[in-house]
C-alpha cells in the first residue's frame, strides 16, 4: 500500500451519529452519504452505521447510482436528492429507491410511463434556497394533486435550508414558517404527505423546531460544523485523518530555492523534508507556502509550490529519517491540524476537503 493514505476513524463516526441521535431524539435520522459519504468511503461509512443498534431509519444520496452503492450494504430506505429522471426509472425500481419530485415536468413522465409498483416518492419544496422544488407558494396545491395519482405512494415531503448555518437564523426561520403554513394546510385538508423532514447539520445544531419526523446530517456524522458560525451544542470528531510519510531530505543553502517557480528560498541553512502528498491526492496547489504538517512532536511549515505528486517541508535543523511519520490532517497530543485549517487557506469549508481527497489516496477504517 502507498505510505499516502486517509485513516477512517469509524469509532468517531459512530460517536458523531451517537451525538446526533441524542440531539434529536423524537426524529428519525437519514444518513447523508453522497458523493462517497463526503469523501469517507460510502460502503464502510453505510455497514458501519447500519450495524448499530440505533441505525440510521433511512439514507440519503445525490444520485442514482450512489443510492444503488448503498443497496448493495443495507435495506433502509434510500432517498435519491437529484430529480427524478426517467433514464434511472428501471434501476429505481429494482433497487427499490425512493425519488424527489417537484414539479409537472415530473408528474407528466410518471402520467406516460407504466410502473410494476408504486412509485415511492419524496415532494421537495423550495421555500427559498432557490434551487430545487416546488415553490413554496404553489406547493400545497402539487402535493393534492400527487396525492391523487394512484401510481405515487408519497413517502415524504421536504425542504433544504440555505443558511442554517450562518448566526443570523432570519432567513432560515423565514424558510421554516413557509415551511410550517404548508404543513398546517396539508393538515387541515388531511393530505397525507408521509415523513417531513427539512434540517441538515445546521439546523441539527442549532432550530431544534426544524427537527420535525426526521432529519438529514451530512457534515455533521464525518465531524465538522457544516460553519464556523454554528453554535457546537454537541461535540464532533473528526474521521479522517492523513498521513504520510518523509520520502528524501535535502539540505538547502541560504538563497536556495525549492520547488517549481522558486516561490520560496531558504533564509538560512536548512533541511528540507519532502512528502509524496500533492494536487493529485486532494492537497490543494493553493496550500503552497501556506499549509503546516506535523512530523515528530512538532508543526513545521510547508514551503515552495504544491505539485502534483509531493511537496517540501521545512523541518530547519531538525533531524528525522525517510520513512518518519507525517500527519498532514489529525492531531498529535495536543497539537492538531483539521480540514478548518486547509479551508480557511483555500476560502472554502471541510465539505469540499474531505471530498477533494483523491481516490488515489488508499483509505484504511479503523
Ligand atoms: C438535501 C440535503 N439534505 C441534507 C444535506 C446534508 O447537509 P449537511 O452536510 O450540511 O448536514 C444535504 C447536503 O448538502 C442535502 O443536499
Amino acid at each position: 500500500m502507498r505510505s499516502t493514505f486517509a485513516i477512517i476513524h469509524i469509532k468517531n463516526l459512530i460517536f458523531n451519529f451517537n451525538q446526533i441521535r441524542k440531539q434529536v431524539l423524537k426524529s428519525k435520522v437519514l444518513a447523508v452519504v453522497k458523493a462517497d459519504a463526503y469523501g469517507h468511503g460510502v460502503s464502510q461509512v453505510v455497514s458501519a452505521l447500519d450495524a448499530l443498534k440505533n441505525s440510521p431509519e433511512y439514507f440519503g444520496t445525490a444520485l442514482t447510482d450512489e443510492a444503488i452503492e448503498v443497496r448493495k450494504i443495507s435495506q433502509k430506505p434510500i432517498l435519491i436528492f437529484e430529480p427524478l429522471s426517467f433514464d434511472n426509472i428501471n434501476d429505481i425500481f429494482s433497487y427499490d429507491l425512493e425519488s424527489t419530485i417537484f414539479s409537472d415536468h415530473h408528474l407528466n413522465l410518471i402520467s406516460k410511463t407504466e410502473f410494476p409498483n408504486k412509485l415511492k416518492v419524496h415532494i421537495k419544496i423550495d421555500t427559498g434556497m432557490g434551487r430545487l422544488g416546488v415553490d413554496y407558494k404553489s406547493a400545497v396545491d402539487y402535493i393534492k394533486r400527487v396525492s391523487k395519482i394512484s401510481k405515487i405512494e408519497i413517502k415524504g415531503i421536504y425542504t433544504h435550508f440555505a443558511s442554517s448555518d450562518a448566526k443570523n437564523k432570519k432567513f432560515a426561520k423565514l424558510q421554516l414558517k413557509r415551511f410550517n403554513s404548508i404543513i398546517a394546510a396539508l393538515k387541515n385538508e388531511k393530505i397525507k404527505v408521509g415523513l417531513i423532514h427539512a434540517a441538515n447539520s445546521g439546523a441539527i445544531l442549532d432550530l431544534p423546531e426544524a427537527h420535525f419526523d426526521m432529519v438529514r446530517p451530512g457534515i455533521s456524522l464525518y465531524g465538522y460544523y457544516p460553519s464556523t458560525e454554528t453554535s457546537e451544542s454537541i461535540k464532533l470528531k473528526p474521521v479522517m485523518s492523513l498521513i504520510s510519510e518523509v520520502d528524501s531530505i535535502s539540505q538547502k543553502e541560504k538563497g536556495e530555492a525549492v520547488s517549481y517557480n522558486s516561490l520560496w528560498r531558504a533564509k538560512t541553512k536548512t533541511n528540507i523534508a519532502t512528502i509524496p502528498i500533492g494536487y493529485a491526492d486532494g492537497f490543494n496547489r493553493n496550500l503552497t507556502n501556506k499549509s503546516k504538517v506535523i512530523i515528530g512532536r512538532k508543526i513545521y511549515n510547508q514551503v515552495g509550490r504544491v505539485t502534483m505528486d509531493r511537496i517540501c517541508v521545512n523541518i530547519g535543523n531538525d533531524n528525522y529519517k525517510v520513512g518518519e511519520r507525517v500527519i498532514l490532517l489529525g492531531n498529535k497530543g495536543e497539537i492538531k491540524i483539521d480540514a478548518w485549517d486547509w479551508s480557511k487557506i483555500l476560502n472554502t469549508i471541510p465539505y469540499e476537503i474531505t471530498c477533494a481527497i483523491s481516490k488515489r489516496v488508499p483509505r484504511v477504517y479503523k
